[in-house]
């Protein structure tokens, strides 16, 4: 009965699609929990790039089912659009193998137009969001008047609903932030028929999940955003709209308290983050420009869903600390080790200082204004010139990444069960 989760330990874009890809190979169910087309996971198999903004990773494997779950906010564009995009690349995309949850909530083109609008009147305290619709979206299902796609199954009500939210929502608009009048009526058109292609892939999908454990079967968790982007652990304000840590999972997937077997914390080998938001260890020249790349690679950081430069630092072991703390991870996963290669030494921040007190881990929730207060403090460690792509084991890693390696396992007293050392499927060993 087995149920492993992946989970971001940091800003996102640790390399999840990647992790979810390698795991997924045998896994009967693969589940998106959270989140919506503000995620981006890149997997590279051999020439193929493919860049999945809702469907979960694992629906690369053909013998997968994609699972779409109610903690999800879903843009029926992006979807029908990431449907086609996969069957042109020869992936079979039918309602056997995908299933949306009637109980996610709907993402419209007003919602968007709000997202903009209101990150744009922040001014100077602005989140950065992915303009994706995301906050607007979460914003109407907590108030109680959001669109879930259970609802898309019983047009004329659909119809009135929609309707009803559109009118609102340009409402908003233009009241509260002065934009122009949206043409509703075909806004509303265009979203009716979009969503009624859905229609074939919605279902109650608790009972599935747990028939599917119950027969033994094994369901991989596709974790998006990272825990330091959780609406209650991550650095708040500047964090999305959703959970994004293993204690949300067993609701998003509607089957009680299921005991996690393993749950993996994806992080990078350096820190990452796209958007506005405190960063410690972040870094700005030479070294900055090593770590993000120019953005000729195609793993350079520059983001998946926007394009944004990424912005870049050092690795950060107390919130890795805290993301450990508030998922309990079972093992990490440390990816883009090898863009480490090259650099003479590498620092480590391994504590804050905080109004007079060293910290090894946060004394409060990720809290922007308190995380601004924090200086961090390093430890440096060798560097390695040796290009790593080509490793396979833990004995070809040069001393000195092994070193860093173990460096972060004993600093957080977990194992890293694997190591990447660059994008596709085989640039991977197993940690020793
Ligand atoms: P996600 O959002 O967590 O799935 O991560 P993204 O796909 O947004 O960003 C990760 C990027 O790093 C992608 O371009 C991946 O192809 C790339 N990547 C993943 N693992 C490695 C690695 O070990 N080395 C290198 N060089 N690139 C990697
Ligand atoms: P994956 O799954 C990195 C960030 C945005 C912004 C904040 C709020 O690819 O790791 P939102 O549009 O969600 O309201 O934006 O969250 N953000 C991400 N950063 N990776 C992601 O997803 C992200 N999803 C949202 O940049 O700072
Ligand atoms: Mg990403």
């Amino acid at each position: 009965m087995p149920l492993d989760m992946v989970i971001g330990a940091q800003w996102g874009d640790e390399g999840k699609g990647r992790v979810v890809d390698l795991l997924s190979a045998n896994s009967h169910l693969v589940a998106r929990v959270n989140g919506g087309d503000n995620a981006g996971h890149t997997v590279t198999v051999g020439e193929e790039t493919y860049k999945l903004h809702l469907i979960p990773s694992g629906i690369i494997h053909p013998s997968t089912i994609g699972v779409m779950g109610t903690g999800m906010v879903i843009n029926p564009f992006t979807l029908v659009e990431e449907i086609e995009m996969l069957r042109k690349a020869g992936i079979e995309i039918s309602p056997d193998r995908l299933w949306i949850s009637d109980a996610a909530h709907l993402i419209t083109p007003l919602h968007r137009l709000l997202d903009r609008a209101k990150d744009a009147a922040l001014g100077a305290a602005q989140i950065g969001t992915t303009g994706r619709g995301i906050g607007p979206a979460y914003t109407d299902k907590a108030a109680r008047r959001g669109l879930r796609a259970g609802e898309i199954l019983d047009a004329e009500h659909f119809a009135s609903r929609v309707r009803d939210h559109l009118q609102e929502g340009n409402r908003q608009l233009v009241e509260w932030y002065g934009q122009p009048a949206t043409d509703i009526e075909g806004m509303a058109e265009d979203f009716l028929n979009k969503a009624a292609e859905l229609r074939p892939y919605i279902r109650r999908i608790g009972p599935l999940v747990k028939s599917a454990l119950d027969a033994d079967q094994s369901v991989l968790v596709e974790g998006a955003q990272g825990t330091l982007l959780d609406i209650e652990q991550g650095t708040y304000p500047f964090v999305t709209s959703s959970f994004t840590v293993a204690g949300g999972v067993p609701n998003a997937l509607g089957i009680g308290l299921y005991p996690a077997r393993r749950i993996i914390g994806v992080v990078k080998a350096f820190q990452t983050r796209v958007g506005a938001g405190p960063f410690p260890t972040e870094l700005d020249g030479a070294i900055a420009g090593h770590l993000r790349g120019t953005g000729e690679n195609p793993w350079d950081e520059f983001g998946t869903t926007t394009g944004r430069p990424r912005r870049v630092g050092w690795l950060d072991l107390v919130l890795l600390r805290y993301t450990h703390e508030v998922n309990g991870f079972s093992e990490l996963f440390i990816t883009k080790l090898d863009v480490l290669s090259g650099l003479d030494e590498i620092q480590v921040c391994t504590r804050y200082r905080r109004r007079g007190r060293e910290l090894e881990t946060l004394d409060f929730s990720g809290d922007a204004r308190l995380l601004d207060e924090c200086e961090p403090m390093y430890e440096i460690l060798p560097g390695w010139n040796a290009d790593l792509r080509g490793c396979r084991s833990w004995d070809d890693l040069p001393k000195a990444a092994q070193a860093y390696i173990r460096f972060i396992e004993q600093r957080i007293g977990i194992r890293a069960a694997y190591i990447s050392v660059g994008p596709e499927r085989t640039d991977l060993l197993i940690g020793a």
